[in-house]
């Protein structure tokens, strides 16, 4: 595998994606009970803005540094908060950036259970030591996170993987269908690229019709007209049972970054299916 997500930590995709997360998990925390989360694609945990993989790629640069030098939207101070709280111990506001597993496990607590899925050891040696000074019960697991979505009865799953496989689609679906088999209830968040309309409207049709016509919330956040297929035009969070209210916040996180980073003929979408 060559997908290194270091090159895009921070990117406008990173702060959609993780603004929509850090307002979902606020809307399920009202339940009484401790929350299992499974994070299927869990990465490093925390990313260094400073290494040669940005200075390659620039991403950050334009992606969480410009927005957080220019007026802060309000949709965002949750996430930026956090940025601000992983940078704490550095003398820089954005040297670091927190991935999925260090801001699901800042939105749980002690009787939670996060549980992160990483296949490259590297990486994963990297998530455990991320994970390392968190109170929040952790399980750090080195198998694929497909699978283990279906290992494990969750309340919450994430599904963020590189797209590089031709079946990530598929088996992003299925991994839907196996949690629901543990519990029926399952709120599953599953990001994808926006490259073209037809690939995101055949995987919400496949979604649909795999995971028994459950209620679906799309929140796109498209970066410029999506005229260019080889390009990723924009980011989108699909999300599996969303709770109620979920709509307005994730709209507003999308119009921001799109008013924020956008090119012009950029625009936010957010709907139900
Ligand atoms: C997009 S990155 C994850 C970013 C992370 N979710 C975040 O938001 O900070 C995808 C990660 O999934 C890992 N990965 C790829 N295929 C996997 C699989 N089948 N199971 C678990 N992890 C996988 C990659 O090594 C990479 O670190």
């Amino acid at each position: 595998m060559n997908y290194r997500h270091s090159f895009h930590a921070g990117n406008f995709a990173d702060l959609h994606k993780h603004a929509v997360l850090l307002a979902l998990l606020k809307a399920l925390r009202p339940e009484s009970r401790a929350l299992t989360v499974i994070d299927t694609h869990a990465g490093a945990g925390i990313y260094d803005l400073g290494n040669d993989d940005q200075a390659r790629s620039q991403e950050a640069a334009r992606g969480v540094k410009a927005l957080m030098a220019g007026d802060l939207p309000g949709s965002f101070e949750p996430l930026i908060e956090a940025v601000r709280a992983a940078n704490s111990w550095v003398d820089d506001t954005a040297k670091l950036y927190p991935g999925s597993p260090w801001l699901i496990v800042s939105a749980l607590d002690e009787d939670d259970l996060y549980i992160g899925c990483e296949v490259q050891p590297e990486v994963r040696e990297q998530l455990e030591l991320a994970m390392g000074a968190t109170s929040v019960p952790t399980e750090v697991r080195a198998v694929d996170g497909y699978e283990a979505a279906g290992l494990a009865s969750a309340d919450f799953i994430l599904i963020d993987p590189p797209y590089e496989r031709r079946d990530d689609y598929e088996q992003a679906a299925q991994a839907v269908v196996a949690a629901q088999a543990l519990n029926p209830e399952v709120v599953v968040a599953i990001w994808t690229p926006l490259k073209d309309l037809e690939t995101l409207d055949g995987f919400l049709r496949d979604l649909k019709g795999k995971a028994g016509g459950v209620e679906i919330l799309v929140s796109e956040a498209r970066m410029r007209p999506l005229h260019d297929p080889m390009k990723m035009n924009g980011s989108a969070m699909v999300v599996v049972r969303p709770p109620r209210g979920l709509d307005n916040e994730a709209h507003a996180v999308a119009e921001a970054l799109v008013r924020a980073l956008g090119d012009t003929g950029g625009e936010a979408r957010t709907w139900r299916t």
